[in-house]
């Protein structure tokens, strides 16, 4: 099975650990973060989408000028774009950097952010919309004949699209999220299906859901979505080095929030003291699943996750280079296939990741790696050896 690796893209050297106020986007930073991923052979990079943040066309189309093979994932949500335009924007960006577009769909997990930018349908109307809009950049890339969409959410007459993807056929497709809405829409239309880093069971168990939602939507036996798993893994030479950078790491998520509250206070929280509970279902987990203790499976580490309220993938691995590589295997013999890394240091941990971390797993392919359709993977809650705390 082949086996990608992902990371995020970051447009200057501000990070979660050290944040720079007001940073705006550093072309010279965001070149060599881009190269650095070239170099050391990720496959992706996930240029993001938040209301309030960086126009992720420009960032996408500014790597591609940059990079040779990295594949640009743009994440992309609905309400931000009339799906016609997106289909043409993806196309454009396949053909400038010769067939390396990706496209990650977020339905949109939360109301308020949502209604930032204008949108007040309810979450279950936002997957019902997001399942049309993919449906119409298909349409659009099938074919240049020129075609009428009438549904709930779109209505267009005669729209042709000459902007071709690079393969003639289609630019891939990811989705994302946790709900079962989600699993719905991704089973059905994915070629890839994001989640965050949960224990190998609920992995397992979410794999099992969107392929069963993949053979519901009638998908040829084998024709079902990728599975892309995120981690922001903490590594050194050794576990104990490696534990010990994972409480440093925690300690500044820690700070850094508390700092956030002194200066804005619970604005929206339901309680004093209390960060508003997130509305997308894969918040939620991760919240849950971290009230079971620190340390899932092998190396999975959760106190990253309430120190930041499940805001985006925040499941670490910690360990060292080989646990870590060890870890990534467990999930690659469960089936997933494109594995997303990136940590807290964000330049200097690509570069970690490069040297320690994916010629290992790759080394280890295909031979040592069977998927649990021939064998099981170990799923061990108790081995992991917490040091340093
Ligand atoms: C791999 C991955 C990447 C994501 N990237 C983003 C992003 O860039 N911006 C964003 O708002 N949400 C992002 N999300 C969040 C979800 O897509 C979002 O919360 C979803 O629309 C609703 O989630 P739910 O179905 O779990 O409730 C990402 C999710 C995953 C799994």
């Amino acid at each position: 099975m082949p086996v990608e690796f992902i990371s995020a893209t970051f447009l200057n050297a501000s990070t979660e650990l050290k944040p720079i106020a007001g940073a705006g986007a550093d072309r010279d930073y965001l070149e060599r973060y881009a190269r650095a991923l070239d170099d050391y052979d990720f496959n992706y990079t996930l240029v993001p989408y938040d209301s309030s943040y960086f126009d992720p066309w420009t960032v996408g189309a500014t790597i591609a000028s940059v990079t040779k093979n990295l594949k640009i994932i743009i994440a992309l949500r609905p309400n931000t774009l009339y799906p016609t335009v997106a289909a043409k924007a993806l196309a454009t960006l396949d053909q400038l950097s010769r067939g390396r577009a990706v496209v990650h769909f977020i339905a949109g997990g939360n109301d308020v952010e949502q209604a930032r930018e204008g949108d007040f349908l309810t979450k279950e109307q936002r997957y019902g919309r997001l399942e049309d809009y993919i449906r119409i950049l298909k349409r659009a890339w099938a074919s240049p004949e020129p075609f009428d969409w009438d549904s709930e959410y779109y209505q267009f007459k005669q729209f042709r699209n000459l902007v071709r993807p690079v393969n003639g056929t289609s630019i891939p497709v990811s989705v994302g999220g946790s709900s079962e809405d989600a699993y719905r829409v991704g089973g059905a239309l994915g070629d890839i299906f994001g989640l965050w880093g949960e224990p190998l069971k609920e992995t397992k168990e979410q794999i099992d859901k969107i392929y069963a939602a993949a053979e519901k939507a009638g998908r040829a036996p084998g024709d079902r979505p990728r599975i892309w798993v995120t981690f922001r893994p903490i590594v050194a030479e050794t576990e104990e080095l490696a534990w010990a950078k994972a409480h440093r790491t925690l300690d500044a998520l820690e700070s850094n929030s508390a700092q956030k509250k002194r200066f804005f206070g619970n604005v929206a929280a339901g309680k004093a003291g209390e960060a508003p509970a997130p509305q997308n279902v894969g918040s939620q987990r991760l919240l849950e699943i971290a009230k079971r203790g620190e340390v899932q499976d092998r190396a999975l580490w959760y106190p990253t996750v309430t120190a930041t309220n499940a805001r985006g993938a925040s499941t670490a691995l910690v360990g060292s280079y080989q646990t870590v590589v060890d870890s990534i295997l467990d999930y690659v013999k469960l089936g997933c296939e494109l594995i997303s890394i990136r940590g807290y240091d964000n330049l200097n941990d690509v570069i970690d990741y490069g040297r320690y971390i994916l010629p290992e797993v790759r080394a280890k392919l295909p031979k040592d790696v069977e998927t649990t359709e021939t064998s099981a993977p170990r799923i061990n809650g108790s081995s992991t050896v917490v040091v340093g705390q």
